[in-house]
């Protein structure tokens, strides 16, 4: 049976528009973890549009399942990585002016950089996953650059309306999960998941785990927008 990860950044994107101190993303894995997630993402970005540092460290202490830390591969989120020791972290590429991960790493033209760190993490035993385009060749390179996992990016596929393209797209995702999964790589797919799109994977025993945050979140946001008039409304009507 697959796994789901709930990635909780967008509550915090919710909690920085106003700059206050909720919703804050503790509660909100707490509570996914309550509701059956297998283990909890958050991405501490560079210019920590989000998610904070507190956030990961906390979420350290309070995550019941499996903490794990998306990342760029830099030295300072290396050093912080080694200061909270989260329980897997995925290496994503990063751009300060993306709106979110726009593609995956590419490990072929950066391997011995890629190694590097995963060496480094490696080392105070954190095991690696890296996030890549659906593509044999990035899934080689990371299993050559040590990686522990895979995590392919879903993105085009969810976002592809075209048939023709759809259907590409998702055959390149099954033949880079099925090199993973030959190889040797443990196989996490996501980016763009929704409630629609995940039913496409069904019957797909290469994945193991998939990484989900904003369509959760969004879901969520209406789920619980009544509940949360009529408990305004009775305080107002309460005056
Ligand atoms: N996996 C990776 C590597 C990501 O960067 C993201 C987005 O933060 C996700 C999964 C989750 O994507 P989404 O929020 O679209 O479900």
């Amino acid at each position: 049976m697959p796994r789901l990860a709930v990635n909780v950044d967008h509550i915090a994107t919710l909690r920085e528009a106003r700059k206050t101190n909720y919703p804050d993303p503790v509660a909100a894995a707490v509570i996914a973890e309550l509701a059956g997630a297998d283990a909890i993402v958050v991405h501490l970005r560079e210019d920590r549009r989000h998610i904070k540092e507190r956030d990961v460290r906390i979420l350290r202490d309070t995550v019941q399942t499996r903490l794990i830390l998306e990342m760029g591969a830099t030295d300072e989120m290396l050093e912080f990585a080694l200061e909270v020791l989260p329980d897997v972290v995925t290496l994503v590429p990063e751009r300060r002016e993306e709106l979110t991960t726009e593609g995956g790493l590419d490990v072929v033209t950066h391997q011995k950089n890629v190694a590097h760190a995963v060496e480094t993490l490696n080392s105070a035993g954190i095991p690696v996953c890296l996030f890549v385009d659906p593509d044999p060749r990035q899934v080689e390179a990371s299993l050559a650059a040590g990686a522990d996992f895979v995590e392919l990016h879903t993105g085009l596929f969810c976002d592809a309306n075209a048939p023709d393209a759809r259907k590409a797209a998702f055959e390149a995702l099954l033949t880079a999960a099925r090199k993973g999964r030959e190889i040797g790589l443990g196989v996490h797919a996501g980016h763009g998941i929704c409630y629609r799109s995940i039913l496409a994977f069904k019957g797909v025993s290469e994945i193991e785990e998939f990484s989900i945050g904003h369509s959760i979140v969004s879901h969520a946001a209406l789920v619980g927008m009544e509940k949360a008039v009529r408990r305004m409304a009775a305080l107002v009507r309460s005056l």
